[in-house]
C-alpha cells in the first residue's frame, strides 16, 4: 500500500492519496478519526491541538461503505488556515515584512530547505518539512490498519522514555513487549505504567517551565501477523529495511531498533537467536513457533509469525521557547531562532504516526503475498497459505 501526501501546515488541508487498497474493504471516516484524535493527543502538545480537531474527508476510492479498489484520496482541513489566509496566500505578495522568516531555526529543515531551494524565506520551507503533515500519513495508516484487522492484524505501540525518564525494563518483559491497549490509551503520555507515566508527564512540566524540549523512545508492537510476509530474495522485499526506513522517513526520529535491538551487538549468539519449537498446542498459524521473540518478528527480512516488535528513538523537538542562536539570512546578523507555537514533547503521538507507517508498510505486504484487488480473493489466499503451513 503506497502513499503521498500534499499540503502547507497553515494551508487550506492537507492530503493523502493512498494507492493498493482492495476492493469491499469496510471504511468510514469514522475510523480513520479515531487515529487521528490519537495522534493529536498526548500531554506536552502544543496549542495547536487545541484549535484543530482533525476529521478525514473521503474524497474518493470509497461507495456504499466500501473501498473500491481505487486510490482512497483524503483530505484533512487545516482549521487554523483563516488565521493565515493571508500569510498562506497562493497569490498577490506577501503581506508583510519577512525579516520574522528569515531566521532559519536550529534543528528544524529551515536552513539547508532554504539553501536548497533558494529563498530567504524560511516558511517556504518549513510550512511543508513541518509534522503537520504527518497527520495525513496517521489518515493513510489507518486505511492499511483497516485492511490488517481483515487479516486479524492488531497495531499498537507505547511510550518507553521521555527524556531521562524509562519505563522499567523487567515491567516490559513481564508483558512480553506488549501492552492492551486500554491500559496505554487511558495514559496521558501513552506509557502502560502508571508511575512511570507519571513521572514523565512531571518530566514534562518541568521542561515546559525551563523553556526546554524533551524526546523519548517508543515501541511499535503488531500482533496477528502471519510468518513469511516481506522476502529474502531481494534487497528490497527485505521488510527490516522497509520498516526501518518508513519509520526513519518520521520527522525527528533517528534511529530504529527490532526486538532485541542494539543489545543484540553485545552478548553471544546464544543468547539472542530464537530456539525454533514444535509446541503442543498449535497456535493461529500451526505447531511451528519460537521459544522467545528476541528477533522482534522477522528474520531474514521475513515475518517470523510472533509479533513484531520495533522501537525508535525521537529527538527532542527543535522549537525552544528559550531559543538556540540563529542568524539573519539577509543581515547575516545573529539573532534568537523563532519562537513559534510548539510541543515541548510529541513522543506519544510519533508512536501513533509510527503505527501509520509500520501497517501502510505491512498491508503493503499482505496485498504483495495475497494479492491487492479484492479483499476477498486475499483472504481466500490466505486461508489456503495458513492451512498450508499449518500441516508443516
Ligand atoms: C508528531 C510530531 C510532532 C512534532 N511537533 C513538533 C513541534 O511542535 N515543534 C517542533 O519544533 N518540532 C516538532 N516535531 C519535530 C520536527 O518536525 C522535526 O524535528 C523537524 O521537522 C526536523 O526534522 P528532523 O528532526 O527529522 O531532522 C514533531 C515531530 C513529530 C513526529
Amino acid at each position: 500500500m503506497e502513499y503521498r501526501t500534499a499540503g502547507e501546515s497553515h494551508g487550506p488541508a492537507l492530503v493523502t492519496i493512498v494507492s493498493g487498497v482492495p476492493a469491499g474493504l469496510a471504511l468510514s471516516s469514522a475510523a480513520i478519526d479515531s487515529d487521528l484524535a490519537r495522534r493529536q493527543g498526548g500531554y506536552g502538545r502544543g496549542g495547536r491541538m487545541q484549535i484543530e480537531h482533525d476529521r478525514a474527508r473521503i474524497l474518493s476510492g470509497v461507495r456504499f461503505g466500501r473501498t473500491l479498489g481505487s486510490p482512497v484520496a483524503l483530505e484533512i482541513a487545516n482549521r487554523d488556515w483563516e488565521n493565515w489566509a493571508q500569510r498562506m496566500a497562493q497569490e498577490g505578495r506577501p503581506p508583510h515584512d519577512l525579516a520574522s522568516e528569515r531566521s532559519p531555526r536550529p534543528g528544524h529543515a529551515d536552513l539547508v530547505g532554504a539553501l536548497k531551494i533558494g529563498t530567504q524565506d524560511c516558511r517556504n520551507v518549513l510550512e511543508r518539512a513541518s509534522a503537520r503533515e504527518t497527520a495525513a500519513r496517521v489518515a493513510a495508516g489507518a486505511v492499511a490498519r483497516a485492511c490488517l484487522a481483515a487479516f486479524g492484524v492488531e497495531v499498537g505501540s507505547y511510550v518507553t522514555r521521555i527524556g531521562d525518564v524509562m519505563l522499567p525494563a523487567a515491567e516490559v518483559e513481564r508483558k512480553g513487549g506488549v501492552f492492551a491497549s486500554a491500559k496505554v490509551e487511558s495514559s496521558p503520555v501513552r506509557c502502560p505504567h502508571e508511575e512511570t507515566g507519571a513521572r514523565m508527564t512531571a518530566a514534562i512540566d518541568a521542561a515546559r517551565e525551563a523553556g526546554e524540549s524533551l524526546g523519548g523512545w517508543f515501541t511499535v508492537t503488531v500482533q496477528g501477523l502471519v510468518p513469511g510476509l516481506g522476502g529474502y530474495a531481494e534487497a528490497g522485499e527485505r521488510l527490516t529495511g522497509r520498516i526501518g526506513g518508513a519509520l526513519l522517513s518520521i520527522p525527528a526520529i533517528r534511529g530504529v531498533e527490532f526486538g532485541l535491538g542494539f543489545r543484540a551487538g553485545t552478548l553471544p549468539g546464544s543468547q539472542v537467536h530464537d530456539p525454533i519449537v514444535y509446541r503442543e498446542e498449535p497456535g493461529a498459524f500451526g505447531r511451528i513457533g519460537r521459544a522467545r521473540n528476541n528477533a522482534g518478528g522477522l528474520e531474514g527480512g521475513m515475518t517470523t509469525g510472533e509479533a513484531l516488535v520495533v522501537h525508535a528513538v525521537m529527538k527532542p523537538i527543535p522549537t525552544l521557547m528559550r531559543p538556540l542562536g540563529t542568524i539573519d539570512l539577509e543581515t547575516h546578523e545573529a539573532t534568537d531562532a523563532s519562537t513559534e507555537r510548539s510541543d515541548v514533547c510529541a513522543v506519544p503521538a510519533a508512536a501513533v504516526v509510527a503505527e501509520a507507517e509500520v501497517a501502510l508498510v505491512l498491508a503493503g505486504a499482505y496485498g504483495d503475498k495475497f494479492g491487492h484487488d479484492a479483499l476477498d480473493d486475499a483472504l481466500r489466499a490466505f486461508e489456503s497459505y495458513v492451512a498450508r503451513i499449518a500441516v508443516r
